[in-house]
Protein backbone atom coordinates (compact mmCIF):
# COMPACT_ATOMS: atom_id res chain seq x y z
CA UNK A 1 0.00 0.00 0.00
CA UNK A 2 1.41 3.67 -0.64
CA UNK A 3 -0.31 6.72 0.72
CA UNK A 4 -0.57 9.44 -1.81
CA UNK A 5 -1.35 13.08 -0.43
CA UNK A 6 -3.66 15.34 -2.86
CA UNK A 7 -4.58 18.80 -2.51
CA UNK A 8 -8.44 18.25 -2.24
CA UNK A 9 -8.76 21.80 -1.35
CA UNK A 10 -11.56 24.26 -3.03
CA UNK A 11 -10.41 25.45 -6.40
CA UNK A 12 -10.75 29.09 -7.62
CA UNK A 13 -12.79 27.93 -10.86
CA UNK A 14 -15.33 26.77 -8.68
CA UNK A 15 -16.27 29.84 -6.92
CA UNK A 16 -15.38 32.24 -9.69
CA UNK A 17 -17.31 30.34 -12.36
CA UNK A 18 -19.39 28.19 -10.90
CA UNK A 19 -20.93 29.17 -7.91
CA UNK A 20 -22.28 32.60 -9.71
CA UNK A 21 -24.40 29.84 -11.91
CA UNK A 22 -26.11 29.05 -9.48
CA UNK A 23 -27.92 32.14 -8.69
CA UNK A 24 -29.54 34.36 -11.39
CA UNK A 25 -28.88 38.24 -11.69
CA UNK A 26 -31.64 39.40 -10.05
CA UNK A 27 -31.26 37.24 -6.82
CA UNK A 28 -27.47 38.05 -6.52
CA UNK A 29 -28.67 42.07 -7.08
CA UNK A 30 -30.95 41.10 -4.18
CA UNK A 31 -28.73 39.59 -1.98
CA UNK A 32 -26.56 43.03 -2.10
CA UNK A 33 -29.45 44.53 -0.85
CA UNK A 34 -29.71 41.64 1.51
CA UNK A 35 -26.04 43.02 2.99
CA UNK A 36 -27.45 46.45 3.30
CA UNK A 37 -30.41 45.55 5.02
CA UNK A 38 -28.09 43.21 7.63
CA UNK A 39 -26.02 46.20 8.03
CA UNK A 40 -29.68 48.40 9.04
CA UNK A 41 -30.48 45.91 11.42
CA UNK A 42 -27.13 45.92 12.80
CA UNK A 43 -26.94 49.63 13.53
CA UNK A 44 -30.93 49.51 14.84
CA UNK A 45 -30.93 46.68 16.27
CA UNK A 46 -32.44 48.49 19.61
CA UNK A 47 -35.37 50.32 17.95
CA UNK A 48 -35.90 46.80 16.26
CA UNK A 49 -36.34 45.19 19.54
CA UNK A 50 -38.54 47.98 20.83
CA UNK A 51 -40.59 47.28 17.89
CA UNK A 52 -40.56 51.44 17.20
CA UNK A 53 -42.63 52.37 14.13
CA UNK A 54 -39.60 53.35 11.87
CA UNK A 55 -36.60 51.42 12.62
CA UNK A 56 -34.35 51.98 9.83
CA UNK A 57 -35.51 55.72 9.27
CA UNK A 58 -32.32 57.42 7.44
CA UNK A 59 -31.33 54.49 6.79
CA UNK A 60 -30.75 53.26 2.50
CA UNK A 61 -29.50 51.58 -0.19
CA UNK A 62 -28.60 53.14 -3.98
CA UNK A 63 -28.45 50.99 -6.98
CA UNK A 64 -27.29 52.24 -9.98
CA UNK A 65 -27.16 50.35 -13.41
CA UNK A 66 -26.64 50.80 -16.99
CA UNK A 67 -24.52 48.70 -19.89
CA UNK A 68 -21.22 50.10 -18.70
CA UNK A 69 -21.96 50.01 -14.69
CA UNK A 70 -22.82 48.79 -11.71
CA UNK A 71 -22.74 49.95 -8.48
CA UNK A 72 -24.45 50.01 -5.04
CA UNK A 73 -23.65 51.96 -2.22
CA UNK A 74 -25.42 52.47 1.21
CA UNK A 75 -24.71 54.65 4.44
CA UNK A 76 -25.70 51.09 6.81
CA UNK A 77 -22.98 51.51 8.71
CA UNK A 78 -20.30 49.61 6.98
CA UNK A 79 -18.82 46.27 7.39
CA UNK A 80 -17.68 46.11 11.19
CA UNK A 81 -13.62 46.78 11.32
CA UNK A 82 -13.15 43.32 13.44
CA UNK A 83 -15.46 41.40 10.54
CA UNK A 84 -13.86 42.76 7.73
CA UNK A 85 -11.24 39.88 7.02
CA UNK A 86 -14.49 36.90 7.67
CA UNK A 87 -16.67 39.51 5.65
CA UNK A 88 -14.50 38.89 2.72
CA UNK A 89 -13.80 34.91 2.94
CA UNK A 90 -15.68 32.61 1.00
CA UNK A 91 -18.10 30.92 3.57
CA UNK A 92 -18.54 31.36 7.34
CA UNK A 93 -15.91 30.10 9.91
CA UNK A 94 -17.53 31.51 12.51
CA UNK A 95 -21.85 30.85 13.07
CA UNK A 96 -21.96 32.00 15.70
CA UNK A 97 -22.44 35.85 13.81
CA UNK A 98 -25.03 37.88 14.84
CA UNK A 99 -27.09 34.94 15.91
CA UNK A 100 -29.12 37.34 18.01
CA UNK A 101 -29.72 39.55 15.49
CA UNK A 102 -32.99 39.03 12.94
CA UNK A 103 -30.22 39.34 10.13
CA UNK A 104 -30.91 37.11 6.71
CA UNK A 105 -27.16 36.67 5.73
CA UNK A 106 -26.16 33.00 7.25
CA UNK A 107 -23.30 31.35 5.14
CA UNK A 108 -20.60 33.90 4.38
CA UNK A 109 -21.31 33.46 0.51
CA UNK A 110 -23.72 36.41 -0.90
CA UNK A 111 -21.26 39.03 -1.78
CA UNK A 112 -18.83 37.29 -3.68
CA UNK A 113 -20.85 35.16 -5.52
CA UNK A 114 -22.64 38.87 -6.43
CA UNK A 115 -19.45 40.55 -7.02
CA UNK A 116 -18.13 37.61 -9.58
CA UNK A 117 -21.68 37.40 -11.12
CA UNK A 118 -21.64 40.85 -12.31
CA UNK A 119 -17.89 41.79 -12.75
CA UNK A 120 -14.69 40.36 -14.05
CA UNK A 121 -13.23 43.34 -11.89
CA UNK A 122 -14.62 45.43 -8.76
CA UNK A 123 -14.07 46.82 -5.82
CA UNK A 124 -15.42 46.86 -2.55
CA UNK A 125 -15.01 49.61 -0.09
CA UNK A 126 -16.22 49.63 3.55
CA UNK A 127 -16.27 52.72 6.21
CA UNK A 128 -17.43 51.56 9.58
CA UNK A 129 -16.78 53.92 12.39
CA UNK A 130 -13.25 52.73 12.63
CA UNK A 131 -11.37 52.26 9.68
CA UNK A 132 -12.21 52.35 5.73
CA UNK A 133 -11.37 49.36 4.08
CA UNK A 134 -10.56 49.16 0.30
CA UNK A 135 -10.43 45.55 -1.63
CA UNK A 136 -10.04 45.03 -5.34
CA UNK A 137 -10.91 42.10 -6.89
CA UNK A 138 -8.70 42.48 -10.07
CA UNK A 139 -8.98 40.33 -13.16
CA UNK A 140 -5.65 39.01 -11.79
CA UNK A 141 -7.02 37.56 -8.65
CA UNK A 142 -10.84 36.65 -10.55
CA UNK A 143 -8.16 34.42 -12.93
CA UNK A 144 -9.67 30.49 -12.49
CA UNK A 145 -6.67 29.26 -13.37
CA UNK A 146 -4.44 31.66 -10.60
CA UNK A 147 -4.33 29.68 -7.15
CA UNK A 148 -3.46 32.56 -4.95
CA UNK A 149 -6.54 33.42 -3.27
CA UNK A 150 -4.73 36.41 -1.04
CA UNK A 151 -6.49 39.79 -1.23
CA UNK A 152 -4.53 42.81 -0.45
CA UNK A 153 -6.61 45.21 1.92
CA UNK A 154 -5.87 49.30 1.78
CA UNK A 155 -6.53 50.56 5.31
CA UNK A 156 -6.95 54.17 5.71
CA UNK A 157 -8.50 56.11 8.96
CA UNK A 158 -12.02 57.02 9.00
CA UNK A 159 -12.19 60.44 6.56
CA UNK A 160 -15.60 61.64 7.91
CA UNK A 161 -18.78 61.24 5.50
CA UNK A 162 -21.68 58.41 5.87
CA UNK A 163 -20.45 54.82 6.75
CA UNK A 164 -21.15 52.61 4.57
CA UNK A 165 -20.65 49.91 1.65
CA UNK A 166 -20.09 50.71 -1.93
CA UNK A 167 -19.08 48.40 -4.47
CA UNK A 168 -18.21 49.25 -8.02
CA UNK A 169 -18.13 47.20 -11.16
CA UNK A 170 -14.97 48.02 -13.21
CA UNK A 171 -15.44 45.45 -16.36
CA UNK A 172 -18.96 44.09 -16.42
CA UNK A 173 -19.11 40.89 -17.79
CA UNK A 174 -20.78 40.93 -21.37
CA UNK A 175 -24.17 38.82 -20.80
CA UNK A 176 -24.30 41.28 -17.59
CA UNK A 177 -23.67 44.26 -19.62
CA UNK A 178 -26.81 43.22 -22.26
CA UNK A 179 -29.43 42.80 -19.19
CA UNK A 180 -28.32 45.23 -17.39
CA UNK A 181 -29.28 47.49 -20.87
CA UNK A 182 -32.78 46.05 -21.02
CA UNK A 183 -35.51 47.90 -19.86
CA UNK A 184 -37.34 44.93 -18.89
CA UNK A 185 -34.45 43.99 -15.91
CA UNK A 186 -35.39 47.59 -14.73
CA UNK A 187 -38.86 46.59 -14.59
CA UNK A 188 -38.62 42.98 -13.19
CA UNK A 189 -36.15 44.27 -10.46
CA UNK A 190 -38.24 46.93 -9.36
CA UNK A 191 -41.46 45.03 -8.83
CA UNK A 192 -39.24 42.44 -7.24
CA UNK A 193 -37.68 44.82 -4.78
CA UNK A 194 -41.26 46.95 -4.48
CA UNK A 195 -42.78 43.39 -2.96
CA UNK A 196 -39.80 41.69 -1.38
CA UNK A 197 -38.57 44.82 0.64
CA UNK A 198 -42.07 46.18 1.18
CA UNK A 199 -42.37 45.16 5.35
CA UNK A 200 -38.54 46.98 5.76
CA UNK A 201 -39.64 50.17 3.46
CA UNK A 202 -42.55 50.52 5.42
CA UNK A 203 -40.37 50.60 8.01
CA UNK A 204 -38.10 53.72 6.81
CA UNK A 205 -36.02 51.94 4.62
CA UNK A 206 -35.35 53.26 1.52
CA UNK A 207 -34.11 51.57 -1.50
CA UNK A 208 -33.35 53.79 -5.11
CA UNK A 209 -33.02 52.17 -8.51
CA UNK A 210 -30.86 54.23 -10.89
CA UNK A 211 -32.38 57.53 -8.89
CA UNK A 212 -35.64 55.88 -8.67
CA UNK A 213 -37.07 55.56 -5.17
CA UNK A 214 -38.89 52.10 -5.17
CA UNK A 215 -42.49 52.13 -3.03
CA UNK A 216 -43.30 49.69 -0.92
CA UNK A 217 -45.85 47.02 -2.26
CA UNK A 218 -47.27 44.86 0.54
CA UNK A 219 -49.71 42.32 0.54
CA UNK A 220 -53.35 43.30 1.95
CA UNK A 221 -56.04 41.65 3.29
CA UNK A 222 -60.06 42.63 3.13
CA UNK A 223 -61.43 43.63 6.26
CA UNK A 224 -64.60 44.97 7.57
CA UNK A 225 -65.52 43.89 11.08
CA UNK A 226 -68.74 41.60 11.38
CA UNK A 227 -68.82 41.37 7.40
CA UNK A 228 -65.43 40.37 5.84
CA UNK A 229 -62.11 39.29 7.56
CA UNK A 230 -59.09 36.98 6.93
CA UNK A 231 -58.20 33.78 8.08
CA UNK A 232 -55.22 34.38 11.23
CA UNK A 233 -53.12 32.56 12.94
CA UNK A 234 -50.04 33.09 15.50
CA UNK A 235 -48.20 30.51 16.87
CA UNK A 236 -44.20 29.88 18.22
CA UNK A 237 -42.37 26.80 16.84
CA UNK A 238 -39.00 25.81 17.43
CA UNK A 239 -38.28 29.29 18.94
CA UNK A 240 -39.36 30.60 15.34
CA UNK A 241 -42.30 33.09 15.64
CA UNK A 242 -45.26 31.67 13.09
CA UNK A 243 -47.83 34.05 11.72
CA UNK A 244 -50.42 33.11 8.95
CA UNK A 245 -52.88 35.24 7.24
CA UNK A 246 -55.28 33.86 4.16
CA UNK A 247 -58.10 36.05 3.10
CA UNK A 248 -59.50 38.03 0.38
CA UNK A 249 -58.20 40.74 -1.65
CA UNK A 250 -60.55 41.71 -4.35
CA UNK A 251 -64.10 40.30 -5.52
CA UNK A 252 -64.68 37.06 -6.68
CA UNK A 253 -64.20 35.94 -9.98
CA UNK A 254 -66.93 35.12 -12.25
CA UNK A 255 -67.40 32.30 -14.88
CA UNK A 256 -66.25 34.84 -17.89
CA UNK A 257 -63.38 35.85 -16.05
CA UNK A 258 -62.51 32.39 -15.22
CA UNK A 259 -63.21 31.18 -18.91
CA UNK A 260 -61.57 33.91 -20.65
CA UNK A 261 -58.78 33.40 -18.17
CA UNK A 262 -58.37 29.83 -18.88
CA UNK A 263 -58.57 30.35 -22.99
CA UNK A 264 -56.36 33.76 -23.48
CA UNK A 265 -53.74 34.91 -20.62
CA UNK A 266 -54.96 38.17 -19.05
CA UNK A 267 -51.87 38.88 -17.38
CA UNK A 268 -53.49 38.34 -13.70
CA UNK A 269 -51.60 34.98 -13.24
CA UNK A 270 -48.68 36.91 -13.50
CA UNK A 271 -48.91 40.45 -12.94
CA UNK A 272 -48.91 42.46 -10.21
CA UNK A 273 -51.79 41.90 -8.01
CA UNK A 274 -51.72 38.28 -8.14
CA UNK A 275 -53.24 36.06 -5.98
CA UNK A 276 -51.35 33.11 -4.21
CA UNK A 277 -48.91 32.82 -0.71
CA UNK A 278 -46.11 34.70 0.25
CA UNK A 279 -43.67 33.75 2.35
CA UNK A 280 -41.78 36.48 4.87
CA UNK A 281 -38.60 35.76 6.72
CA UNK A 282 -37.59 38.40 8.92
CA UNK A 283 -39.53 41.23 7.01
CA UNK A 284 -37.50 39.71 3.76
CA UNK A 285 -40.20 38.25 1.24
CA UNK A 286 -38.74 35.16 0.23
CA UNK A 287 -41.96 33.52 -2.23
CA UNK A 288 -44.05 36.05 -3.40
CA UNK A 289 -47.22 35.12 -4.44
CA UNK A 290 -46.94 31.61 -4.56
CA UNK A 291 -49.49 29.25 -6.07
CA UNK A 292 -47.74 25.85 -5.77
CA UNK A 293 -47.48 23.54 -3.53
CA UNK A 294 -44.71 25.09 -1.58
CA UNK A 295 -47.34 26.87 0.10
CA UNK A 296 -50.09 24.22 0.07
CA UNK A 297 -51.83 24.41 -3.49
CA UNK A 298 -53.11 20.65 -4.48
CA UNK A 299 -51.61 19.41 -0.88
CA UNK A 300 -53.93 16.94 1.33
CA UNK A 301 -57.60 18.52 0.88
CA UNK A 302 -56.51 21.84 -0.56
CA UNK A 303 -57.36 21.94 -4.56
CA UNK A 304 -54.84 22.59 -6.83
CA UNK A 305 -54.57 26.73 -8.12
CA UNK A 306 -57.06 27.56 -10.44
CA UNK A 307 -58.36 31.09 -11.46
CA UNK A 308 -61.60 30.63 -9.64
CA UNK A 309 -59.23 31.60 -6.43
CA UNK A 310 -57.80 34.51 -8.02
CA UNK A 311 -58.95 37.11 -5.07
CA UNK A 312 -57.27 34.66 -2.09
CA UNK A 313 -54.19 35.98 -0.98
CA UNK A 314 -52.58 34.94 2.57
CA UNK A 315 -48.99 35.51 3.93
CA UNK A 316 -46.61 33.05 6.51
CA UNK A 317 -44.51 35.11 8.04
CA UNK A 318 -41.29 33.74 10.05
CA UNK A 319 -39.34 35.49 12.68
CA UNK A 320 -36.78 34.47 14.73
CA UNK A 321 -33.20 36.40 15.88
CA UNK A 322 -31.56 33.19 15.33
CA UNK A 323 -31.59 33.30 11.37
CA UNK A 324 -30.02 29.92 11.28
CA UNK A 325 -33.42 28.95 12.49
CA UNK A 326 -35.78 30.16 9.19
CA UNK A 327 -36.72 27.66 7.46
CA UNK A 328 -34.60 29.26 4.13
CA UNK A 329 -31.70 28.39 1.99
CA UNK A 330 -28.79 29.95 1.18
CA UNK A 331 -29.66 31.50 -2.04
CA UNK A 332 -32.57 32.88 -0.85
CA UNK A 333 -34.95 32.01 -3.27
CA UNK A 334 -35.70 28.76 -1.66
CA UNK A 335 -37.75 27.56 1.52
CA UNK A 336 -36.40 24.49 3.12
CA UNK A 337 -40.11 22.70 2.92
CA UNK A 338 -38.95 20.19 5.56
CA UNK A 339 -38.31 22.33 9.16
CA UNK A 340 -40.72 21.74 11.71
CA UNK A 341 -41.49 25.93 11.66
CA UNK A 342 -41.98 25.43 8.21
CA UNK A 343 -44.69 22.59 8.48
CA UNK A 344 -46.65 24.59 11.20
CA UNK A 345 -46.79 27.75 9.03
CA UNK A 346 -47.71 25.26 6.07
CA UNK A 347 -50.52 23.75 8.03
CA UNK A 348 -52.17 26.71 8.75
CA UNK A 349 -51.80 28.12 5.34
CA UNK A 350 -53.91 25.12 4.08
CA UNK A 351 -56.23 25.24 6.32
CA UNK A 352 -57.06 29.40 5.41
CA UNK A 353 -56.67 28.34 1.35
CA UNK A 354 -59.16 25.79 1.98
CA UNK A 355 -61.80 27.60 3.52
CA UNK A 356 -61.30 30.11 1.20
CA UNK A 357 -61.56 27.60 -1.71
CA UNK A 358 -64.74 25.99 -0.64
CA UNK A 359 -66.00 29.71 -0.10
CA UNK A 360 -65.83 30.25 -3.82
CA UNK A 361 -67.51 26.96 -4.70
CA UNK A 362 -70.03 27.73 -2.33
CA UNK A 363 -70.88 30.81 -3.92
CA UNK A 364 -70.43 29.34 -7.37
CA UNK A 365 -73.04 30.97 -10.17
CA UNK A 366 -74.15 33.99 -7.02
CA UNK A 367 -70.35 35.60 -6.85
CA UNK A 368 -72.01 39.23 -7.75
CA UNK A 369 -73.80 38.98 -4.48
CA UNK A 370 -71.01 39.10 -2.75
CA UNK A 371 -69.19 41.83 -4.55
CA UNK A 372 -70.67 44.88 -2.54
CA UNK A 373 -69.72 43.54 0.60
CA UNK A 374 -66.02 42.47 -0.55
CA UNK A 375 -65.35 45.70 -2.63
CA UNK A 376 -66.53 47.96 0.09
CA UNK A 377 -63.88 46.80 2.99
CA UNK A 378 -61.20 48.44 3.31
CA UNK A 379 -57.66 46.89 2.51
CA UNK A 380 -55.67 46.53 5.66
CA UNK A 381 -51.88 46.09 5.97
CA UNK A 382 -50.45 42.68 8.06
CA UNK A 383 -49.93 44.82 11.18
CA UNK A 384 -53.87 46.31 11.10
CA UNK A 385 -54.93 42.57 10.46
CA UNK A 386 -52.87 41.59 13.21
CA UNK A 387 -53.99 44.47 15.27
CA UNK A 388 -57.69 43.56 15.12
CA UNK A 389 -57.44 39.68 14.93
CA UNK A 390 -54.81 38.61 17.46
CA UNK A 391 -56.94 39.51 20.90
CA UNK A 392 -59.54 37.08 20.02
CA UNK A 393 -57.07 34.07 18.68
CA UNK A 394 -58.17 30.93 20.30
CA UNK A 395 -55.68 28.71 21.66
CA UNK A 396 -55.66 25.71 18.84
CA UNK A 397 -56.33 22.24 20.32
CA UNK A 398 -53.49 20.08 20.73
CA UNK A 399 -50.97 22.78 20.51
CA UNK A 400 -50.26 23.03 24.17
CA UNK A 401 -51.01 26.39 23.95
CA UNK A 402 -48.20 27.68 21.28
CA UNK A 403 -51.07 28.06 18.48
CA UNK A 404 -53.77 30.54 18.24
CA UNK A 405 -56.25 31.21 15.67
CA UNK A 406 -58.98 32.81 14.01
CA UNK A 407 -61.45 31.41 12.13
CA UNK A 408 -62.42 33.60 8.96
CA UNK A 409 -65.54 35.74 8.06
CA UNK A 410 -66.74 35.68 4.80
CA UNK A 411 -70.16 37.33 3.56
CA UNK A 412 -72.59 35.15 3.28
CA UNK A 413 -75.51 34.96 0.09
CA UNK A 414 -78.83 33.89 0.81
CA UNK A 415 -79.75 30.69 -0.48
CA UNK A 416 -81.95 31.47 -3.71
CA UNK A 417 -83.93 28.80 -5.95
CA UNK A 418 -81.46 26.47 -7.38
CA UNK A 419 -79.77 28.00 -10.48
CA UNK A 420 -78.55 26.19 -13.82
CA UNK A 421 -75.79 27.43 -16.21
CA UNK A 422 -76.40 28.31 -19.77
CA UNK A 423 -73.37 27.74 -22.51
CA UNK A 424 -72.92 27.62 -25.98
CA UNK A 425 -71.01 28.48 -29.18
CA UNK A 426 -71.75 30.04 -32.18
CA UNK A 427 -69.23 31.58 -34.74
CA UNK A 428 -67.63 34.61 -34.01
CA UNK A 429 -68.79 36.98 -37.40
CA UNK A 430 -72.75 35.76 -35.84
CA UNK A 431 -72.08 37.15 -32.24
CA UNK A 432 -70.45 40.07 -33.22
CA UNK A 433 -73.55 40.95 -35.64
CA UNK A 434 -75.89 40.23 -32.90
CA UNK A 435 -73.87 42.47 -31.01
CA UNK A 436 -74.31 45.37 -33.65
CA UNK A 437 -78.21 44.62 -34.10
CA UNK A 438 -78.04 44.97 -29.68
CA UNK A 439 -76.48 48.35 -29.57
CA UNK A 440 -73.59 46.54 -27.64
CA UNK A 441 -69.55 46.59 -29.26
CA UNK A 442 -68.74 44.00 -31.44
CA UNK A 443 -65.73 43.89 -29.17
CA UNK A 444 -68.12 42.66 -26.50
CA UNK A 445 -67.60 39.32 -24.19
CA UNK A 446 -69.84 36.72 -26.29
CA UNK A 447 -71.08 35.99 -22.69
CA UNK A 448 -72.34 38.97 -22.58
CA UNK A 449 -73.71 38.93 -25.74
CA UNK A 450 -75.41 35.73 -25.20
CA UNK A 451 -77.27 37.52 -21.94
CA UNK A 452 -78.56 40.38 -23.10
CA UNK A 453 -80.03 38.21 -26.19
CA UNK A 454 -81.55 35.95 -23.24
CA UNK A 455 -83.00 38.57 -20.93
CA UNK A 456 -84.65 40.71 -24.07
CA UNK A 457 -86.84 37.51 -25.00
CA UNK A 458 -87.08 36.37 -21.36
CA UNK A 459 -88.61 39.65 -20.69
CA UNK A 460 -90.38 39.79 -24.16
CA UNK A 461 -91.80 36.65 -22.61
CA UNK A 462 -93.64 37.62 -19.70
CA UNK A 463 -90.79 35.49 -17.67
CA UNK A 464 -88.98 38.24 -16.08
CA UNK A 465 -89.69 41.74 -15.37
N1 LIG B 1 -23.42 46.60 2.79
C1 LIG B 1 -23.03 45.99 3.92
N2 LIG B 1 -23.19 46.60 5.13
C2 LIG B 1 -22.79 45.97 6.26
N3 LIG B 1 -22.29 44.71 6.29
C3 LIG B 1 -22.13 44.08 5.13
C4 LIG B 1 -22.47 44.68 3.89
N4 LIG B 1 -22.19 43.81 2.89
C5 LIG B 1 -21.70 42.70 3.49
N5 LIG B 1 -21.65 42.87 4.82
C6 LIG B 1 -21.24 41.85 5.80
O1 LIG B 1 -20.17 41.12 5.29
C7 LIG B 1 -20.30 39.74 5.64
C8 LIG B 1 -20.20 38.86 4.39
O2 LIG B 1 -21.36 39.05 3.58
P1 LIG B 1 -21.90 37.89 2.63
O3 LIG B 1 -20.79 37.42 1.78
O4 LIG B 1 -23.11 38.37 1.94
O5 LIG B 1 -22.26 36.72 3.62
P2 LIG B 1 -23.47 36.56 4.64
O6 LIG B 1 -24.33 37.77 4.51
O7 LIG B 1 -24.18 35.31 4.21
O8 LIG B 1 -22.83 36.43 5.97
C9 LIG B 1 -21.61 39.61 6.38
O9 LIG B 1 -21.38 39.66 7.77
C10 LIG B 1 -22.37 40.83 5.93
O10 LIG B 1 -23.36 41.22 6.85
MG1 LIG C 1 -25.19 38.39 2.75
Amino acid sequence: MTIRTIEAGPSKRFFVEMLPRDISLEYAVLDLIDNSLDGAIRQRIDDIRLRRGEPYKGLHCKLSFSETEFQITDNCGGIPADRIDAALKLGRDDPNIDNDKPTIGMYGIGMKRSIFKISADSTVVSKSDTITTRVNYDETWMNPENPDWTLDLEETPPDGGELGVTISANKLWPNISRTFASQSFFDDLTRKISRYYAYVIAKGFKIFVNDKEIPALPVEFKLDDAVISPFYYEAVAEKVNVKVIVGLFRKLTKEDEREEAISSNDGLEAGDLKAGITVVCNDRVITYADTSSVTGWGMGNVPRYHPQFRSITGIIIFESDDARTLPVSTTKGALDLDDRAYVVGLNAAMEGIKTHTDYTNRTKGRESATDTPIQSAPKLSIAQVTQSLSSSARAVRHSNGKARKVVPTLPEIKRTAPIGRIAFSRDKAEIERVAELLGLSTSEKPGVVGEQVWTDLARKLGVID
